[in-house]
């Protein structure tokens, strides 16, 4: 069972990070596969915490590897500081413990001027994204559109400095001409600069699609990590409130370069609740008090930006739709201890437009956000759970709920969460067990 991936089935901060944790220990390599430093994941260990933002979360693990596959867009300053900042905390983070592949296409300066100076543009109207101003859209756009520099092109050159000349100057004009922004880029500064960076990145150079290759030949786990969630999917998300990249499990062979049929288990992601950042269409969103407490017991405010996160119920329409576009085998329900005090639980069944029930998600935001939402009501268990280490111990009210999920998403239950720690996860699926070293379970 080597070839693994972790998705989240909201619109992300679902605690991939925490899961791929606990599950990584036996993996010879964790893979992140989309994304950039937009994503934020916390681990904590021992009441230790570690917020990693592009780094697999498999890195508090020494005998694991991690590295980036070519699908991820990398800011070469924010990952040197994150670097930086885990090996002030003692996790070896050298080249033997990471590695890039050097078809990643660069986030520039440029990238997050664009992204944040269109932010600012478009609030005044009501298009506004909410991104994480990380310069992930434009340097998308860049891959896309053949404009992008990628990791390899700062060894090759002669031919980086036309590339960055040519990029500054049209970045500058559109800043300038159609952003109506006052923020400038000078290619010398840059091109100086992209110098050191280079030099720094060198001894991560690594070729991915051949280490997860021989890795899964020679029968070792290799475990995919996701970043965001399946409703920020480019293609399959509440678009044009999405992030830049396809965030469903499929992407994860494209961007390691891996043939599909050699991927074993698809394990989802699910908050007992539901949370979202930014603009958008949130059909359970919860306006009222229950919202602001889901939001203050869960903590929900961004690791990468702060802002409090929208709160609202369960919304088994998305994670059916979630479970279906990945091919999910399994979901992990974590933050169940942040419904301990609620005396009801509400799951949204189903939806109706127009009166009339739907079999699916809409595709315009204007239908979204007419869609009458079905909830039912389940008792909640008004007991702490943050210390129950089995299923058995659980409320029968949380075990109901755990089943409820189950049957409504269509999917196995392989495990739940009660608190943050790594040992407030608890996993009860034999195939997923399989994936831990025995003897580390709680
Ligand atoms: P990710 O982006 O999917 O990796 O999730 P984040 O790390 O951004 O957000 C999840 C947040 O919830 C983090 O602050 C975690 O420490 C925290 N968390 C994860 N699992 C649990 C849990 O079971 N209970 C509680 N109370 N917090 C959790
Ligand atoms: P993790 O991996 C939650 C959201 C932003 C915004 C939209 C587009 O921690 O789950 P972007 O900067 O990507 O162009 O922003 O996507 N977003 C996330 N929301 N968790 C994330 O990552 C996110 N990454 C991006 O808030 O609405
Ligand atoms: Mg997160």
């Amino acid at each position: 069972m080597p070839v693994a991936i972790v998705v989240g089935v909201q619109w992300g901060d679902e605690g991939k990070g925490k899961v791929v944790d606990f599950i990584a220990e036996r993996s010879k390599l964790v893979v992140r596969f989309q994304g950039g430093n937009n994503a934020g994941h916390t681990v904590i260990v021992d009441g230790r915490k570690t917020a990693l933002k592009l780094i697999p979360s498999g890195i508090l693990h020494p005998d694991t590897r991690c590295l980036l596959a070519s699908g991820v867009v990398l800011d070469p300053e924010g990952l040197l500081s994150e670097l930086d900042g885990l090996a002030k905390l003692d996790i070896d983070v050298g080249p033997k413990r990471f590695g890039i592949a050097p078809e990643v296409i660069l986030i520039l300066p440029y990238h997050k001027a664009i992204d944040t100076e269109r932010e600012n543009r478009q609030s005044e109207g009501d298009c506004r994204i909410g991104t994480t101003g990380r310069g992930i859209g434009p340097a998308y756009e860049d891959a896309a559109s053949r404009y992008g520099i990628r990791l390899a092109d700062l060894y090759d050159t002669a031919n980086l400095e036309s590339l960055v000349r040519r990029n500054v100057r049209d970045k500058n004009v559109y800043l300038r001409e159609v952003l109506g922004s006052k923020i400038q880029f000078d290619a010398d500064e840059l091109l100086q600069s992209l110098q050191t960076l280079g030099e720094r990145l060198r001894p991560y150079l690594a070729n991915v699609s051949l280490e997860v290759s021989r890795a899964n030949e020679s029968d070792e786990y290799v475990l995919f990590e996701g970043a965001q969630g399946c409703l920020l999917d480019i293609s399959h998300g509440t678009y044009p409130f999405v992030t830049s990249s396809n965030t469903v499990a499929a992407y994860a062979c494209v961007s390691a370069g891996l043939g599909p049929r050699e991927v074993d288990m698809v394990i989802g992601i699910c908050k007992a609740y539901s949370t979202r950042v930014g603009g958008g269409p949130f059909p359970t969103e919860d306006l009222s008090a229950d919202g602001d407490r889901l939001r203050e017991i869960g903590r929900e405010f961004g690791t990468v930006t702060g802002r409090p996160r929208r709160c609202g119920w369960l919304d088994s329409m998305a994670v059916r739709r979630a479970v279906r576009l990945n091919g999910i085998d399994s979901l992990v329900v974590t933050k169940l201890d942040v419904l301990d005090t609620f005396p009801v639980i509400r799951i949204a069944t189903g939806y109706k437009l127009d009166g009339r029930p739907l079999d699916d998600l809409p595709v315009t935001t204007t239908e979204t956000e007419q869609i009458e939402v079905i909830y039912e009501e389940l008792p909640g268990w008004q007991q702490d759970t943050s210390a129950v280490r089995s299923y058995e111990d659980l409320p029968k009210e949380a075990k109901s709920l755990l089943e409820r999920i189950g049957v409504i998403s269509g999917c196995t239950i392989s495990g739940f969460s009660v608190g943050p720690d790594r040992s407030q996860t608890v996993i009860t699926d034999e195939r997923l067990l399989e994936l831990q070293r025995s003897g580390r379970l709680p």
